[in-house]
């Protein structure tokens, strides 16, 4: 016997068909940026503004140049780059929502494109791309990450572990949201300065037992419950194409300081993100975004009760003024 048989149970999880299974299975999204940077050898990438700051990590890491770019009200490039060899630029599929514009800079751009798809979880890469994710901003799962390339590292990475990382998936169930916070915010914080390792067998079983369909079509629902009521007020428009599976709902309202009372009423809104704020000028969009844009959530822990309950919040919110 190779595998140990009988004794005691593990948790019990259903079985189904991996999403990305012919990608490579990583530990974090930022990890999957540091391959590519290692494998790809590249001397200068051009970032968005708009953007998380752990995307930095593995560019102070290796010393990598980085230059950054704005977007448009569309979230598209405001102007046109100009890549030379060795170099790269690095496009968020922002929301889920800009595939056909991803495929379009594909084009223009060709193998000297990344694209980070840690909002984008169900878009499927293009050929040849670049192309990385993050499991644990679509699930309940404590991290993984996985790696379209064609460009691997030689030598066999480490395993990552993470049954240490899951105390604030199981506080959540078991006491409440509130009590597992202090937790996420420790295990999210511990996923900083982790070397590139291969996905946590738990993470990758976790992974393996996931209803994606009923999950694609939960946050499709949501989302189009809350365009139907928000779209008119929202000073950003991004359509839901046919295939995407949104991450959130991108409410961008000029009513200021509704992030704080949604927060009070229990409506946790994240920003997205409060770094861009000292990297911009005020007057810039991406200063607009990362301060008054409300990424509403859609996600499949919710139906319709909820989003009209969250509706209803913020229309008397914004009645108050
Ligand atoms: C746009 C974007 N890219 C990359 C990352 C990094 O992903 P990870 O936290 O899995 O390293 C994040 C968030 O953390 C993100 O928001």
């Amino acid at each position: 016997m190779t595998e140990p048989v009988g004794g005691y149970f593990s948790l019990e999880l259903p079985l189904v068909e991996e999403y990305h299974k012919d990608a490579l299975r990583l530990n974090t999204g930022r990890n999957c940026l540091e391959y590519i940077l290692l494998s790809r050898g590249y001397k200068k990438v051009y970032l968005p503004y708009y953007i998380c700051s752990v995307v930095l990590e593995p560019f102070e890491k290796l010393g990598v140049q980085y230059v950054f770019y704005h977007v448009d009200e569309r979230l598209e490039l405001k102007d046109s780059l100009s890549v030379k060899a060795g170099e790269a630029l690095l496009y968020v599929n922002y929301f889920g929502l800009k595939q056909r514009y991803v495929e379009h800079l594909a084009e223009q751009y060709g193998t000297s494109l990344i694209i980070d798809n840690t909002q984008a979880f169900y878009a499927k890469p293009v050929k040849r791309i670049d192309t990385f994710y993050s499991c644990r901003k679509f699930f309940g799962v404590p991290d993984g990450a996985y790696l379209y390339t064609e460009e691997l590292l030689g030598g066999e990475l480490k395993q990552d572990e993470s049954y240490d990382r899951m105390s604030h998936l199981l506080r959540r169930i078991d006491l409440g949201a509130e009590s597992g916070y202090d937790d996420f915010r420790k295990n999210d914080d511990r996923l900083s300065g982790q070397p590139v390792r291969r996905m946590s067998r738990l993470t990758h079983r976790l992974m393996r037992g996931i209803d994606y369909e009923g999950i694609a079509n939960r946050r499709r629902a949501n989302y189009r419950l809350l365009e139907s009521e928000l779209g008119e007020s929202n000073k950003i428009v991004l359509d839901l194409e046919e295939d995407a599976v949104p991450m959130v709902y991108p409410y961008f309202t000029s009513v200021k300081g509704l992030r704080e009372r949604l927060i009070a009423d229990k409506v946790f809104v994240a920003c997205y993100w409060p770094d861009v704020l000292d990297w911009v000028n005020e007057v810039s969009l991406e200063y607009c975004l990362a301060s008054r844009m409300l990424p509403l959530p859609v996600d499949q822990r919710y139906g319709e009760e909820v989003m009209n309950g969250m509706l209803k919040e913020l229309n008397d919110l914004k009645c108050k003024g």
